[in-house]
């Protein structure tokens, strides 16, 4: 398999998405640690980690972006 064909099939497969004005998407990990240093088990095979912040349940998403104005 080419190089090029390497990153296409990473590119359709990634580990990390972030989606625009949302979370961070990660795939399979393990454990995320947060800024305070905490680690946080991962028992799904995806995980939303907020981006915006205001999540009553950080590191985790929990929708709060979407009432959030831009
Ligand atoms: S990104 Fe969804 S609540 Fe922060």
């Amino acid at each position: 398999m080419s190089a090029e064909q390497d990153a296409e099939r990473e590119f359709a497969h990634p580990d990390i998405v972030i989606q625009p004005h949302g979370p961070m998407l990660v795939r399979g990990a393990e454990a995320v640690r947060d800024e305070s240093g905490t680690v946080h088990r991962v028992e799904r095979p995806v995980v939303a980690l907020c981006r915006c912040d205001k999540s009553s349940r950080l590191p985790w998403c929990d929708g709060t972006h979407k009432v959030i104005p831009r």
